[in-house]
């Protein structure tokens, strides 16, 4: 199984910081944002990581990460062109996940679950796509999936809507089979201009392909200032947990 990481976009929740620095190497605890996403992969046996990165940043990323050898990751790195949403990001990864299935993470996404079990299931599963959930008191920030009691399936996700169906948030944890590249090329623009996972997840779910999981331990995404502020304080408890051999 190989890994993708998103590490571009324009984080301009975070400016002023934003504006000189990639969201994605803005401190969270001891390590840049994207370190813990890393090594989420890295201690689930994900260690071939493909991060997409903005033209701009690419330098700025080798000097922080360089081959990710270190943190027991082999990294290599891809540019994307512009903001253009995450399915467009993700775009970037056909050639490297070469038509097997992978996982992709948000590198703003912090989380307490190991991958491993969600990972392992997802490989010997029949499903085309997993997603991971988890209950949130600010849902119209996200994607909400709504669940239909009888067949405890997902039957709709919604993005950030001002109405949200239930408090259940699509994190930024996402495995796919390599179909999704060709659901990408068949996508048309939302309206707020971007290529939605949101809509190539509602594809799997119309093919009765979709599985998911809800995450027990906590998660968070460290897009804002508040949010980041919490996720320092959370991986307080992570640190603690893993050893993690830094050059610095
Ligand atoms: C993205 C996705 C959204 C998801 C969220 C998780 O939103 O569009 O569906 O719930 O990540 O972090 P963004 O934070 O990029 O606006």
């Amino acid at each position: 199984m190989k890994g993708v990481i998103l590490a571009g976009g324009t984080g301009t929740r975070l400016n002023p910081f934003t504006k000189v620095i990639n969201k994605h190497l803005l401190p969270v605890g001891h390590y840049p944002m994207v370190y813990w996403s890393i090594l989420k992969l890295a201690s689930s046996g994900v260690k071939d990581i493909l991060i997409i990165v903005n033209k701009n940043d690419l330098k700025d990323f080798k000097t922080v990460l360089g081959d990710g050898n270190y943190l027991g990751a082999n990294i290599v790195y891809q540019i994307q062109s512009h903001a253009g949403g995450i399915s467009h990001g993700l775009s970037y990864a056909k050639n490297f996940v070469k038509g097997k299935k992978f996982v992709l993470l948000l590198g703003d996404n912090i989380f307490e679950d190991s991958l491993t079990p969600y990972i392992g299931s997802f490989v010997k599963g029949n499903e085309e796509a997993k997603l991971l959930l988890k209950m949130v008191d600010d849902p119209e920030r996200f994607g909400i999936a709504t669940i239909d009691k009888n067949t405890s399936q997902i039957t709709s996700i919604v993005e950030k809507s001002h109405n949200p169906p239930s408090n259940l948030c699509v994190t930024g944890i996402y495995m796919y089979n390599s179909d999704v590249f060709q659901h990408i090329e068949n996508l048309k623009a939302s309206n707020r201009g971007e290529l939605e996972i949101t809509d190539i997840n509602n594809i799997y779910i119309s093919k009765k392909k979709l599985s998911y999981e809800i995450l027990k331990g906590w998660w968070i995404d460290a897009g804002t200032h508040d949010s980041l502020f919490r996720a320092n304080q959370l991986v307080q408890s992570e640190l603690n947990k893993l050893r993690i051999d830094n050059n610095e």
